[in-house]
């Protein structure tokens, strides 16, 4: 009998071939292989801190066990992890969401699929400021959406402007998405900048805002905006947050939305045919989490900060980068096109991703392309990883890119 094994994969669905693979996730998975193989791998692909999960919201899960919170919960989560995620609204964002505005799913990724699902008609525009965060266009390209990039370059700060904003508008625009502060550029939108981005969504009518604020906490700039809460948005936006950064969770998966009642509602019928709802255990620590004072985490921002300041200070060292101060998240996203067409006598950098496989190759160290992010003359760097591993990894960086003349 043949082997199973043997047999030639069959066909994969046209939606399926619309997308492609998180290159964030093929990159860690790449390292992960080499490392197996006995290589001494650097890898600053993958964005999770590299922390543990407090106790107290470890506690919280060992406790939710031990009551047998086991069994199926609420398509939209439990009404008390809903009452606590609306406090945290009310408290940290000045945003007034009753539990039934609110929907808990499988991370944050399942909260922004829901709103795009529930919200896209093939052949819908959905704008994005570019650099963007993957999932974005690839979860647009999966409802037939057409995803348009509004592009902000280094010099900028990688933010937009008003203008270009309403240059990318048309009849057609059903949503826009963009995360504060952002993955891949630290950027952070302050108040008053979101504040000219209203006044424009505001004069087209059915047009919506995912806001993701997934690294709200992570944040240097002092500042928090949610654009829900400026005047007229409440009912044009989706705020997207969950427990995955700021409380170094991301294997919990839970993430979260507050949004009108027609849009949670349309959320929680989606995901009801998708997962029934979001894991029991991993809802009450998010509970914990959300219910705590944000200086819990204080700490932890605070290594974040010395982390960036580091390596801002390293990656200046490097001839030819351009680079912004990240002022959230934990990313750097310098431009590298300084070394297009840079050769070291075997190989000619043509792009970003010729150079990540450049510098996996010659120095073991792994970074992920911008062109997955929107901008192709970049790379991403995460710097969650300790101060020695970030030192060992600019140094390979900088000599991988020394080697190219
Ligand atoms: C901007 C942004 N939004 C959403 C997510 C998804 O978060 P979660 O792990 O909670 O699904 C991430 C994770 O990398 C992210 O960077």
């Amino acid at each position: 009998m043949e082997s199973t094994t043997s047999k030639k994969p069959g066909q994969v669905s046209d939606l399926l071939n619309k997308i492609n693979e998180s290159a964030t996730l093929a990159m860690a998975r790449l390292s992960r292989e080499m490392a197996q193989q006995g290589m001494d791998i650097v890898s600053l692909s993958l964005g999770e801190p590299d922390f543990d999960t407090p106790d107290f919201i470890k506690q919280a899960a060992i406790e939710a066990l031990q009551n047998n919170i086991t069994h199926y919960p609420p398509v939209n989560g439990f009404l008390d992890v809903r009452k606590a995620i609306a406090e945290k609204f009310k408290r940290d964002n000045g945003l007034t969401y009753s539990p039934e505005e609110i929907v808990v799913s499988t991370g944050a990724k399942q909260a922004i699929a829901n709103a795009i699902y529930a919200l896209v008609n093939p052949g819908d525009e959905v704008v994005m400021p570019s650099p963007f965060w993957v999932s974005y266009a690839e979860l647009v390209k999966l409802v037939g959406g057409i995803p348009v990039l509004i592009n902000a370059k280094v010099e900028n700060d990688f933010k937009v402007t008003p203008t270009q904003l309403r240059d990318a508008i048309n009849e057609r625009t059903k949503l826009i998405i963009y995360s504060s502060p952002c993955n891949p550029t630290g950027s952070v939108y302050s108040r008053e900048e979101l504040e000219a981005f209203a006044s424009i969504i505001l004069e087209k009518p059915d047009l919506y805002v995912i806001s993701d604020e997934i690294y709200e906490l992570i944040n240097f700039s002092g500042r928090t905006a949610s654009i829900a809460a400026i005047e007229g948005m409440f009912d044009r936006t989706i705020t997207v947050n969950g427990v995955s950064k700021a409380f170094a969770m991301t294997g919990w998966r839970i993430g979260y939305i507050g949004a009108p009642k027609w849009i949670a509602d349309a959320c929680s019928k989606m995901q009801g045919q998708i997962t029934s709802g979001a894991n029991t255990i991993a809802q009450m620590a998010a509970k914990a989490a959300v219910s705590a004072d944000p200086s819990v985490v204080s700490e932890m921002i605070e290594v974040f900060r010395s982390r960036r300041d580091l390596v801002h200070q390293l990656l200046q060292e490097i001839p030819g980068l351009k680079i912004n101060l990240p002022e959230g998240a934990f990313y750097f996203f310098p431009d590298v096109s300084y070394y297009f067409g840079k050769t070291d006598g075997e190989t000619t950098i043509q792009n970003a991703t010729d150079l990540c496989q450049f510098m996996l190759r010659k120095e073991l160290v792994a970074v992920v392309t911008g062109d997955a992010f929107g901008d192709e003359n970049c790379l991403r760097i995460s710097y969650a990883a300790s101060e020695d591993i970030l030192r060992d990894a600019m140094r390979r960086i900088k000599s991988a890119l020394a080697q190219l003349h």
